[in-house]
């Protein structure tokens, strides 16, 4: 299976899934594209030999459709069966999700469907729950919504910030998503629940 994994910042995501495929894994990356060209996971994956391109969505201002049409140049050359996103900031619209549809895959640092977009470390501090961590779900149109595929939970401690918790949320992160699109690859969809 060739997997496209996309990418806006520092790429830690792209990275477990990257160094999780090797050996027998069902799967390998086939690309790592960016909406921005300065994006630090661009270069770990081209010194790991992966091709990698990037659209700047910024010369597109509102217009999503303009912007996902360069996007899809790339994507679509690279002929992905999989599609991760990993630390992906852009909302991409149904038209573009519909062309990948069942097969492209989200981690979101929140338990969904609690806490959907944005700061949802310190959401889930200030709303004084016990726990929160992290979800992969399959995009669909609507914004961090569709099946969940794997969650894992960490333990909110008295005192913590947001910062800390988003640390100890992404260290689950990099162990969640690799398992999950392990399983993904293989055809299996039973959640993955850790830990
Ligand atoms: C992290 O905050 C993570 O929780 C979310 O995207 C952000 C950047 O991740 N999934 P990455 O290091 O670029 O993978």
């Amino acid at each position: 299976k060739r997997v496209a994994i996309l990418i806006s910042g520092g790429g830690s995501n792209m990275l477990s899934l990257v160094d999780s495929m090797v050996g027998d894994h069902p799967a390998r990356p086939c690309l790592v594209l960016s909406n921005d060209v300065e994006a630090g996971g661009l270069k770990k994956a081209a010194d790991r030999g992966i091709p990698t391109a990037a659209v700047d969505h910024r010369p597109f201002k509102g217009d999503r459709a303009a912007f996902e049409e360069e996007l899809l140049k790339p994507l679509e050359e690279a002929q992905p069966d999989i599609v991760c996103l990993a630390g992906f900031m852009r909302v991409l619209t149904g038209d573009f999700v519909s062309r990948f549809q069942g097969r492209m895959l989200n981690i979101h640092p929140s338990l969904l469907p609690k806490y959907k977009g944005l700061n949802t470390h310190a959401r889930a501090i200030e709303a004084g729950d016990a726990e929160h961590g992290c979800s992969v779900h399959e995009v669909t149109a609507a914004l961090d919504d569709g099946p969940i595929l794997g969650q894992a939970r960490v333990n909110i401690d008295t005192g913590d910030t947001p910062d800390a918790l988003a640390a100890r949320v992404l260290v689950w992160e990099h162990k969640l998503y690799p398992v999950v699109l392990r399983r993904y690859a293989s055809g299996d969809r039973t959640p993955v629940l850790l830990p």
